[in-house]
């Protein structure tokens, strides 16, 4: 029998990595930092961990602009720091993954620089996408595009030409037709794979090719959209799939794949593509069954070896997502813990985020000259932006930072996460930290027993029950309690039972009597 590997069903944890633990007491968490915090991280029960952009980068957009794809920006560390990192996550039995980002560079990335003082139509220019103003309309943009961040994804120069990005200004898009953009970033990958990482994470991995000609359109993420998901990005990926099938152990990779359906989604995930890319429809359900079983079922009709993900550093956090409209300002925790079960009990693999273990919520209420987001400054504050998701975590103590780090944190944590560091929710049974540390062991006991299918069983209306037998998750997305279905024992729940019965806004897994059989899977 074929081995599992590593990635099929791991669970990943994302590490927002200046927001994670500071070791300089700068205020802004580094490389070291984490490393100082893998125990915490192997002992939750994670197999691997993903970093975010730590590359030399102006921060326009948190470091999601790089300006050197081979090296660390002095703010989060060093080469022999990250060298030290990847050594001792590996010591620790986890995995590591890094983000790429190739979509765009910064703009003070060395070949943007010498594009602008280069002249149109010149190879310099030619690694970017820049392009007059249409035929008589001389102060125009070349297309309609918008920027995913507000405004115009067009920014002109003094010479008149316009370059593309499709995010901030000091995001240029490449020209992937460019065969020296191609060459460069597999240079990049080998980079990393040489010093150890087990796999990338690619940002914005369906925007690299744009439709012949940039087209005008009003289309979203669609298939047929001139911007995203073009047919000549599968080619990219190949080349990249056999970058990393030329090393040992498993190297993988996933795409951050923004699509409207899952069979799009499913393109990028093929033997010899990507092993994954973010299942996003998960993150975008309401609590609802319908809605969790729909994306269920359509997420396993077009993929084998799916992804969950409920949080990342770009989205409103799911503690307050699901408390939204609710009655009970504790509900949004309880459905966070309670969706928690149903994406661990699912066959693939799971990501989680940063904070989501100690329940923290979106901090709504950032003062505008804290914030850093380019989406809130582009908007006018029309769209608050992503800061609310990445405020440093709270690890210890009374009183910001919590620990974070000896000099601040570079957004202002709410006092009240003096009652969810990390120290504190450690030794209480009750903490959301707790529960998913029992989560987390409970999925790894059943390692390698369940089928990678999944059973639906009749369930009262308002709840999701579905089984790999011999387990069984439920979970009440209802308002009234529902009768738990038949069991020998029950495995964990997100929330005390009712005897017999499943309060609202409650998961629980059960286990039917029957003898588990382990399948083999690779080291
Ligand atoms: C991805 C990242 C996001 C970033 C954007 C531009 O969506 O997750 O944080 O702003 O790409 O790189």
């Amino acid at each position: 029998m074929r081995e599992t590997p590593w990635w099929h069903d791991a669970v990943v944890y994302e590490i927002y990595v200046r927001s994670f633990a500071d070791s300089t007491g700068d205020g802004v968490g580094d490389l070291a930092g984490v490393r100082s915090r893998l125990p915490y991280l192997a002992d939750l029960g994670v197999d691997a961990i993903w970093l975010t952009p730590f590359y030399r980068s102006p921060m326009a957009d948190g470091g999601y602009d790089v300006a050197d794809y081979r090296d660390v920006d002095p703010l989060f560390g060093t080469l022999d720091e990250f060298d030290d990192l990847v050594a001792d996550a590996h010591g620790q039995g986890l995995r590591l993954m890094v983000d790429i980002v190739p979509n765009h560079s910064s703009a003070a990335h060395p070949w943007f620089q010498k594009a602008l003082n280069a002249p149109e139509s010149s190879p310099e220019r030619d690694r970017y996408i820049f392009r007059p103003s249409p035929p008589g309309r001389p102060d125009t943009e070349p297309n309609n595009w918008l920027s995913v961040f507000g405004g115009p994804a067009w920014t002109r120069l003094p010479d008149g030409d316009w370059y593309l990005h499709l995010f901030a200004p000091q995001q240029p898009d490449f020209n992937w037709n460019n065969p020296e953009v191609r060459e460069d970033f597999l240079t990049t990958l080998r980079f990393w794979l040489d010093r150890g990482v087990d796999g990338f994470r690619i940002d914005v991995a369906m925007g690299l090719h744009k439709a012949e000609g940039l087209p005008d359109t009003a289309l979203g993420f669609g298939a047929r959209s001139p911007i995203w998901s073009r047919p000549e990005v599968h080619q990219v990926f190949r080349e990249w799939r056999a970058v990393l099938d030329s090393y040992p152990g498993d190297r993988a990779a996933v795409g951050e794949v923004w699509t409207d359906s899952a069979e799009d989604l499913a393109l990028y995930v093929r033997s010899d593509e990507l092993h994954q890319s973010f299942n996003f429809a998960w993150l975008e359900a309401p609590w609802s069954a319908g809605a969790f079983r729909e994306v269920i079922e359509t997420t396993l009709a077009a993929m084998r070896a799916p992804t969950w993900v409920l949080s990342n550093h770009d989205v409103v956090r799911q503690a307050t997502r699901y408390g939204e409209g609710a009655a009970d300002p504790g509900a949004g925790l309880a459905r966070a813990c309670a969706a928690l079960l149903a994406m661990l009990a699912l066959p693939g693999s799971a990501y989680l985020y940063q904070g989501e273990e100690l329940g923290l919520t979106e901090v709504k209420n950032l003062p505008s000259e804290v914030r850093q987001d380019p989406v809130y400054f582009r908007t006018k504050g029309a769209m608050p932006g992503r800061d609310g998701c990445r405020v440093p975590l709270p690890w210890s103590g009374t009183a910001p930072p919590f620990g974070f780090g000896s000099g601040g944190s570079w957004l202002p944590q709410p006092p009240e996460w003096a009652g969810l560091t990390m120290e504190r929710q450690m030794t209480d049974p009750g903490s959301s930290l707790s529960f998913y540390r029992r989560a987390l062991a409970a999925r790894r006991s059943l390692r390698g027993t369940l089928p990678d299918t999944i059973t639906w069983l009749d369930a009262p209306a308002g709840a999701l029950v579905f089984s790999r037998d011999p387990l069984v998750c439920a979970v009440n997305c209802g308002t009234d309690p529902v009768r738990l279905p038949p069991h020998e024992r029950v495995l964990i729940s997100s929330a005390p039972l009712d005897g017999g019965m499943l309060p609202p806004d409650t998961g629980a897994w059960l286990l039917r009597d029957r003898p588990l059989t382990p399948r083999p899977r690779s080291a």
